[in-house]
């Protein structure tokens, strides 16, 4: 009897309580949602045609991980949907074939000025790749070297010149990937890798510069550059790794060697006693 009239009284507070808590949090939550939603994302979300067909495949893609949405891409005013795609306030609607690189190249800077100096550059609109042809363009996701494969690059001449590239690339990434499997274990033991860090970085960026050019001459020249600085890099590290061991040993030396003069002090006062 008692629980039945508990249920009303004391159960309902409690209720209340969880119930004023999910709303706070769903609040907040479509205030977020708010935030991020444009009149763009809006409208296109609910197209079943042509238009729409761009929003699912960004969802997933890096540029929307990266806070990069259709109005940074395609301009316009995403506040505003009466006028979202008025030239007036900034849209640029889809580019032409030969506008792409420039539509990219508005935030890949360096990326783009490679590509236009590039064998590909100089086919633009003569049959040559632009961006789109290689990363997509609502899909886009993080690079690897997979972009490089006979399916994609066979497209419109033999996969040899490519796979060339590839090769020459693909042993830099391995040193890459090596040295930051290091840094992470020494990160993890509170080593200082700051200057390790910075020199990775720029390897890096010099690295991922190379493609776009598609001069195997320059990739595999560059490339072998590249392999000697990493392998440098690695040796100091290696070094770092052999000095840490060998303070352990000797740290373990010092322990074991207190251990025994404290055995021996009790053994000789126990014969003087
Ligand atoms: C109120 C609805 C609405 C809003 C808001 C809206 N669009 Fe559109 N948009 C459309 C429709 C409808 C089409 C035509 C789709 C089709 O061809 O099937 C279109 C087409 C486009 C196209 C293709 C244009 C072309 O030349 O083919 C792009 C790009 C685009 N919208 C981007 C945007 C961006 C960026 C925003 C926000 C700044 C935006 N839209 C806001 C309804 C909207
Ligand atoms: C990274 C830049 C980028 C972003 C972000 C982006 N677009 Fe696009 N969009 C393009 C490019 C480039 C094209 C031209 C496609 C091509 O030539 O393959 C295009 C084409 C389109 C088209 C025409 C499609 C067709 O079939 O002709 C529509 C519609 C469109 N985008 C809408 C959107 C909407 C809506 C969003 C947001 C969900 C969006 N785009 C986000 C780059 C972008
Ligand atoms: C022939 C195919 C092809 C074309 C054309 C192409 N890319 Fe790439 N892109 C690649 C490949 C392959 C990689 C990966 C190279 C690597 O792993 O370093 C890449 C890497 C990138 C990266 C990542 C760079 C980094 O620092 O990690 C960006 C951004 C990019 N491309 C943008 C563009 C833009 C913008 C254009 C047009 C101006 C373009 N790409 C044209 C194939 C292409
Ligand atoms: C408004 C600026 C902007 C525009 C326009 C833009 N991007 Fe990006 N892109 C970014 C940002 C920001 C990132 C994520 C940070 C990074 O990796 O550089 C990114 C990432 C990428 C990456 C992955 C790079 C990696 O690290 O693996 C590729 C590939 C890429 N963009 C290609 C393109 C292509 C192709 C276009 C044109 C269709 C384009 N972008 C247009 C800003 C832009
Ligand atoms: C849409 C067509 C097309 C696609 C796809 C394409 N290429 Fe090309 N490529 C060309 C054209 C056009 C040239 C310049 C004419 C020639 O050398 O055949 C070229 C030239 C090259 C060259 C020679 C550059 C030089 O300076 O001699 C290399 C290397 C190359 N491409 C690599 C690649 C790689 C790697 C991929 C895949 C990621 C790729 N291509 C995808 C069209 C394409």
């Amino acid at each position: 009897m008692n629980r039945i009239f508990l249920l009303p009284v004391e159960v309902p507070s409690l209720l209340r309580s969880a119930l004023l808590l999910l709303c706070l949090l769903s609040l907040s939550l479509v205030a977020v949602a708010q935030e991020t939603a444009t009149v763009c994302l809006q409208c296109h979300s609910a197209q079943t045609g042509r238009g729409g067909k761009a929003v699912q495949p960004w969802k997933t893609s890096i540029h929307a991980a990266n806070g990069i949405s259709c109005h940074d891409c395609h301009g316009g005013d995403p506040k505003d949907a009466a006028n979202a795609m008025s030239p007036a306030r900034g849209f640029l609607g889809v580019p032409k074939e030969t506008g792409i690189p420039a539509f990219c190249g508005r935030c890949h800077v360096g990326i783009r000025e490679d590509y236009l100096q590039s064998a590909h550059g100089r086919a633009l609109g003569k049959g040559g790749p632009t961006c789109v042809t290689c990363h997509g363009s609502h899909e886009i996701e993080k690079v690897t070297l997979e972009l490089i494969n006979e399916k994609s690059c066979s497209r419109c001449h033999p996969y040899e010149r490519a796979a060339k590239i590839k090769a020459a690339m693909e042993k830099t990434e391995q040193q890459i990937v090596g040295i930051e499997g290091r840094l992470d274990r020494f990160k993890g033991e509170g080593v200082d890798t700051e200057t390790a860090d910075k020199s990775l970085f720029a390897i890096r960026n010099t690295y991922h510069r190379l493609f776009h050019e598609v001069n195997t001459a320059r990739v595999t020249s560059e490339s072998s550059k590249l392999q000697g600085e990493l392998a440098r890099l690695d040796q100091s590290l290696q070094k770092v790794a052999e000095q840490r061991a060998k303070r352990k040993i000797a740290g373990t030396f010092v322990v074991a060697g207190a251990l025994v003069a404290a055995l021996l002090f009790h053994l000789v006062r126990k014969t003087y006693d």
